[in-house]
């Protein structure tokens, strides 16, 4: 199996290409930081076949010629794994534009690219990382919860549309609660923390079940039942 991972340089994106590759994957790794990618295709050199290719989601057009590229250089592809995303406490109106950039925009144009690559093989495997955010709104970051609502929701329409058309593609909504990154490095508030690690295998099962919606770890299920019916002042407390 071939499988691309966008956002492959640290966190969860890193983890899972490590844990991918332990099971036997060949992959095509993602992110705008190249020295990081030969870093990662470094240490996996005995492990899995790595092809890496600098990106930057938010130039959008050519971020899907880079794609594109990408699967033509490996030769085709199974599984295309979207987990490029930002997350910011700023409260200024650039902070907000560049979480809707990257996690909306940015998003999109990996999955459309996808999709439509995949329709033409009447095949395919999308997985979006979203969150657990994206089941509420958020006053701490009101754009990343938004953005990632945007995300499970536009997944949940791939998967429709793949219906619709019997174009056998299969959409894997990953929905993490909290797990110990770079990006979670500012957060004064955690609980339930999961290592990159053990999201990442958790992740990789989700994926070779080709399962519709995943929360990682399994237990945020129920902090995500409990979310959808807290009212706003109680929500508003928790931040
Ligand atoms: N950590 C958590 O608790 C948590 C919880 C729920 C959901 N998530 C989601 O999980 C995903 C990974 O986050 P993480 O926690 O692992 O954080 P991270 O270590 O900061 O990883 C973010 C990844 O996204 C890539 N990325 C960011 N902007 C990009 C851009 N413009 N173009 C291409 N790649 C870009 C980064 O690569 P470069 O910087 O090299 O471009 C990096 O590989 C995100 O979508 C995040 O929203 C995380």
């Amino acid at each position: 199996m071939k499988a691309i991972i966008i956002g492959a340089t640290s966190g969860i994106g890193e983890a899972l290409a490590l844990e991918m590759a332990k099971q036997g994957y060949e992959l095509g790794l993602t992110g705008r930081r190249t020295e990081n990618l030969t870093a990662i295709q470094q240490q996996l050199q005995n492990t899995a076949k790595t092809h890496i290719q600098t990106m930057d989601v938010t130039n959008y057009e050519q971020a899907q010629t880079d794609f594109m590229s990408l699967v033509t250089q490996m030769g085709g592809v199974d599984v295309v794994v979207i987990n490029a995303g930002i997350g910011s406490f700023s409260t200024k109106w650039e902070a907000e534009l560049s979480i809707i950039n990257t996690n909306v925009a940015g998003f999109c144009a990996i999955a459309h690219i996808a999709f439509t690559y995949f329709a033409q093989q009447k095949k395919g495997h999308i997985v979006g990382i979203s969150s657990v955010a994206a089941v509420s709104g958020g006053a701490q970051m009101p754009a990343y919860n938004a953005s990632k609502a945007f995300i499970s929701n536009y997944m949940q329409g791939l998967r429709q549309k793949s219906l619709r058309k019997n174009l056998n593609i299969a959409i894997t909504d990953i929905r993490p609660g909290f797990v110990k990154t770079p990006m979670t490095e500012q957060n004064r508030f955690m609980f339930w923390v999961a290592t990159a690690q053990k999201a990442a295998a958790q992740i990789a099962q989700a994926i070779k079940n080709k399962r519709k919606v995943a929360y990682i770890t399994r237990r945020w299920l129920l902090v995500a039942w409990i979310l959808q019916l807290l009212p706003d002042k109680m929500m508003a407390k928790m931040g």
